[in-house]
């Protein structure tokens, strides 16, 4: 079931798969009449939520942030899982820990959802493979539905996070009584919209790939970004360095 299908490399395809999985993603969590997560995912009251993760995933927790105290009003704080299991963080018995992971085995990340064991209302975890430590780990686990990731670069998972967390997001909101019918139904929208957004993006890569060979003569790039784009620039800088070799930043 793993080939390339006539793409040079797997993270190629999973960049060109992004808008078909994230339908899919999105097919799994929301019908006509709404959202539809599992049962159990009621932020009605939940005082915080603590998200911690590694690398890629860490960064859709960053964006996700902005989400959670913007949209839901929820506290939100962040972590870097090789910080978190090190710092003996004090945690609260109202709040939930939501563990981000595409694969489900990174070891910090699994040693501090262990940390936060009995210690919090409820461990979340958010990872692309269902069968995963961490999914088995956590009271609760969403899938991202990326579908099998071969690619070391975290590509098509990244933006299935960011699906997923935005409707945990959208959920929390109207659990929190933040977000009535209608402006959730308008948030769907624009989700659904994605997709065709994205098949435009990817409809861009012959011009792309003009500007990569300019930058491939690049010895340092800066990506900028502000709001939920700052995340997003260090995520950039972040695929840069680990693809090309180039020294970047966000
Ligand atoms: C970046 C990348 C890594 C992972 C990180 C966490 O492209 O792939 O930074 O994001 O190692 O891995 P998971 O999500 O499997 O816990």
């Amino acid at each position: 079931r793993i080939e390339k299908a006539g793409y040079k490399h797997f993270m190629a395809k999973e960049i060109a798969e992004q808008p078909v999985v994230i339908a899919g993603a999105m097919r799994h969590y929301v019908r006509d009449d709404g959202l539809h997560l599992p049962e159990g995912v009621d932020f009605s009251d939940v005082d915080r939520i603590t998200m911690v993760a590694c690398g890629t995933a860490s960064y859709a927790t960053h964006v996700a942030k902005y989400w959670f105290e913007q949209i839901a009003g929820l506290p939100c704080d962040i972590d870097v899982a090789s910080e978190f299991r090190y710092r003996e963080p004090p945690l609260s018995a109202k709040q939930w820990a939501l563990f981000v992971s595409q694969s489900g085995e990174t070891a910090d990340t699994l040693a501090a959802l262990r940390y936060t064991r009995e210690k919090v209302a409820k461990i979340v975890a958010v990872v692309n493979v269902p069968t995963s430590s961490i999914a088995r780990e956590a009271d609760l686990a969403l899938p991202i539905m990326a579908g099998i990731e071969v690619g070391v670069a975290s590509t098509k998972a990244f933006t299935c996070q960011l699906i997923t967390l935005a409707l945990l997001a959208l959920k929390a909101a109207t659990d929190r009584g933040r977000l009535d019918a209608a402006g959730l139904a308008r948030h769907l929208a624009d989700l659904a919209a994605l997709p065709g957004l994205m098949n435009h993006a990817l409809a861009l890569s012959p011009s792309i790939a003009t500007i990569a060979e300019e930058l491939a003569e690049a010895q340092d790039v800066l990506f900028l970004g502000r709001g939920a784009m700052f995340p997003l620039a260090l995520e950039g800088a972040l695929k840069l360095k680990e693809i090309s070799y180039i020294h970047a930043e966000g």
